[in-house]
């Protein structure tokens, strides 16, 4: 199937790594769902490797990461003198991923000026670069995933129902980690093993009272959640037995809690709770974006979105003054 780490053998997990091999030949655009850290673009790296396009690239792009007046070059490519700073050709994720597949993360935010320039090149094909009359044609795979929940959008009319269609061709639903509880351990077991190399830490036991606390934990961040949580307890660990840095089991809910929340509400109640035990510093080594995995203006980007307020840090670092002589405030997010 794939060289990549894919661990888990809980039923759901199962069954989606079945759907990986179906799904894989044929050259269908694929949507995958699911909450933050579930590990969609594992799953989506994991399409490409198992398909006939293998040996091609494999290009990702987060269409959230990128301002809206930059993705259509971005994706596109563009002419040399299309728009001011525009010194040279360039070409687009669509051509560099020609032949391959071409993964477009949280595809929910595609501003909707671009959504039908994407509309038409998964159904024709072709496009034009920024700034050329020329049309290019190429060969794509394109897989799609997104924490939103799309078809709502849709219903709101923040999203093209002809778009929506085009990309759902095949849907797949990541389950969340709190469904998967059988994967914990195996999981946690590759974690320690990296983990422990990586930082030269050797670690020999995870005792059964540490599984139990990770099973009983919601882990609204998922996977992701998980592995970073286990980077740290790895650190802090006196001796190679594996102790849990004590803020999990201050934060273990009941799992039915969870059971009515949609997307946003798990998205939102975890960066919370993150901001919350690095007292809202959001960049640095113990920032909230370091623990959660994510750049900080992506972090920045999700607190927007989700009408969380920027706060000023206690713990930010006071004011100081940088090499140029220049005053600046040292990054209290
Ligand atoms: N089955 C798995 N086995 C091992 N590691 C995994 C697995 N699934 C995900 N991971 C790891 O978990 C982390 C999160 O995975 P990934 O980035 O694919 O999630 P995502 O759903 O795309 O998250 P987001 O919604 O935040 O973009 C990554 O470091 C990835 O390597
Ligand atoms: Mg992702």
């Amino acid at each position: 199937m794939t060289t990549l780490d894919l661990i888990g053998s809980s039923p759901k997990f199962r069954a989606v790594l079945a759907d990986v091999d179906r799904i894989a030949p044929v050259d269908s655009a694929v949507l995958i769902q699911g909450e933050t850290g579930t590990g969609k673009e594992v799953i989506a790296r994991a399409i490409h490797e198992a398909s006939p396009r293998r040996n091609q690239r494999f290009v990702a792009l987060n269409c959230a990461a990128i301002p809206s007046a930059l993705l259509e070059s971005e994706l596109f490519g563009h002419e040399k003198g299309a728009f001011t700073g525009a010194w040279a050709q360039t070409k687009g994720r669509f051509q560099m991923a020609d032949g391959g597949t071409l993964f477009l993360d949280e595809i929910g935010d595609m501003p909707p000026e671009l959504q039908p320039k994407l509309l038409r090149v998964l159904q024709e094909r072709e496009f034009e670069r920024l700034g050329s009359t020329q049309t290019v044609q190429i060969d794509v795979r394109v897989v799609a995933a997104t924490n939103q929940d799309l078809a709502q959008l849709v219903n709101k009319k923040l999203f093209r129902a002809d778009l929506f269609y085009r990309l759902n061709v095949i849907p797949m639903f990541l389950p969340p980690l709190r469904e998967r509880v059988q994967d914990i351990l195996p999981l946690t077991e590759f974690f320690v093993t990296k983990c422990a190399a990586r930082l030269n830490k050797p670690i020999d036991l995870i005792p059964d009272e540490v599984v139990e606390v990770l099973k009983a934990h919601d882990w609204p961040g998922n996977i992701r959640e998980l592995q970073n949580f286990i980077e740290r307890a790895v650190l802090f660990s006196p001796g190679p037995v594996l102790r849990l840095p004590l803020d999990l089991n201050q934060t273990v809910k009941p799992r039915s809690e969870s059971a009515s929340r949609t997307l946003a509400d798990a998205d939102r109640e975890h960066i919370l709770e993150t901001l919350k035990q690095t007292d809202w510093l959001i960049g640095g080594q113990d920032g909230a974006a370091n623990r959660l995995g994510l750049p900080r203006t992506t972090l920045i980007y999700k607190m927007r979105k989700l009408g969380i307020e920027i706060r000023r840090s206690s713990r930010a670092r006071p004011i100081r003054r940088s090499a140029e002589g220049q005053c600046r405030a040292a990054a209290s997010c």
